[in-house]
């Protein structure tokens, strides 16, 4: 079965036990073009029916018992085709030392239309699940917008809400909560400057997307918050660029990803990164291969300009942050600093306001 993405939290270590548990999960598309979901009453949130595979069954039988279990219709054996798979790994929620690693398999199937009755267990029961015909993309909105989840449970609802993303033809987006999760953990292992850094390029994002026909501020905050993620795996140059561009990929979040690669190199050239080259030849020709193949967009340009205004103590003017780097590394390329000032004059004239006014920029 084809990989859709890889939810690895990488919030764990090596030698944790692996508890696994292969599930099955359905896509049951009606009439009209809605999906049957399950809706959680409890948590506000839509998943696919389904769930663990036993020992003694087939994925088909999983799937059909969990699909008649948590919403009563009877699959028609006949219909059932593979989709896609999703790896979760995450740290466990409820066990010390553990890693709960679970291969989900998407089936795309068809249901008889009459619901029978659930049988729901206990947690299902506590959970409120029901049956809900709603379209992808409107399942997916709720889900996002959904913020009472345990870590545990929410990274289960983020792996559904890419799914649903990718059956409505989208590609995933993270979360606000998801965003703030992923920094969250990845601060865990790499503590540093680099997320209030992160933080305030997220918060000048949101509020200069806010004033400009076209972009979505939601988007813009969380571009913000993940365009360093990469500093996740240790004390890093460019490898920041490669890893976080990397981990977001495997996510599924390739939008986000491209900011995490995009955000550094504003005149799209590679020999203009400011710090330590810590990546191998093969590794930064991927990077210049990438760079040459995309046109900028508006998100691209709006997180250089953030990063390059966002120190970790507040925001700042264009010209204390670059004055600043070029303090701690004793250079800034003259082209990069005018293509900054050019992009702070590109945003003002679409936002027909002064940049530091918008951000509230302490110059
Ligand atoms: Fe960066």
């Amino acid at each position: 079965m084809k990989t859709l993405f890889k939810m690895d939290m990488k919030n764990y270590a090596d030698s944790d036990t692996r508890i696994r548990r292969p599930s099955a999960r359905a896509v049951i598309r009606v009439a009209d073009g809605r999906l049957a979901l399950v809706y959680s009453r409890k948590h506000q949130y839509y998943k696919f029916p389904g769930g663990g595979i036993r020992d003694d069954e087939d994925h088909a039988e999983a799937l059909a018992r969990e699909v008649r279990e948590e919403t009563g219709l009877r699959i028609r054996r006949d219909s059932i085709r593979e989709y896609g798979s999703v790896l979760r790994l995450q740290k466990s929620g409820r066990q010390e030392d553990t890693v709960f690693e679970q291969e989900n398999f998407y089936y795309t199937c068809s249901a008889e239309t009459a619901a029978g009755r659930q049988n729901l267990n206990a947690y299902e029961k506590e959970s409120g699940f029901e049956l809900q015909y709603v379209h992808a993309r409107e399942a997916a909105a709720m889900n996002k917008a959904c913020k009472v989840q345990d870590d545990f449970d929410l990274v289960m609802s983020a792996r559904d809400t890419a799914t649903l993303e990718i059956v409505s033809g989208l590609t995933p987006e993270p979360s606000v909560s998801m965003a703030e999760f992923l920094l969250k953990t990845a601060v865990k292992t790499n503590p540093g400057p680099w997320e209030q850094h992160s933080r305030y390029a997220a918060e000048s994002a949101g509020r200069i997307a806010e004033r400009c026909p076209g972009l979505d501020p939601e988007r813009a905050y969380i571009y913000g918050l993940l365009h360093d993620i990469g500093r996740k795996f240790g004390i890093s140059g460019l490898a920041h660029v490669y890893d976080g561009y990397h981990y977001l990929m495997e996510l599924g979040y390739a939008n986000a990803a491209r900011i995490a690669l995009t955000h550094s190199f504003n005149l799209k050239d590679i020999r203009d990164y400011i710090g330590k080259f810590d990546i191998n030849e093969s590794e930064q020709e991927e990077i210049r291969a990438f760079l040459a193949e995309i046109e900028y967009n508006d998100y691209d340009f709006l997180i250089q300009l953030c990063d390059a205004i966002a120190k970790a103590d507040g925001i700042v003017s264009l010209e204390e942050r670059m004055n600043d780097v070029k303090s701690r590394y004793g250079y800034y390329p003259q082209k990069k600093w005018d293509r900054n000032i050019w992009l702070k004059k590109y945003f003002e004239e679409k936002m027909q306001e002064e940049l530091y006014q918008v951000v509230g920029a302490g110059v």
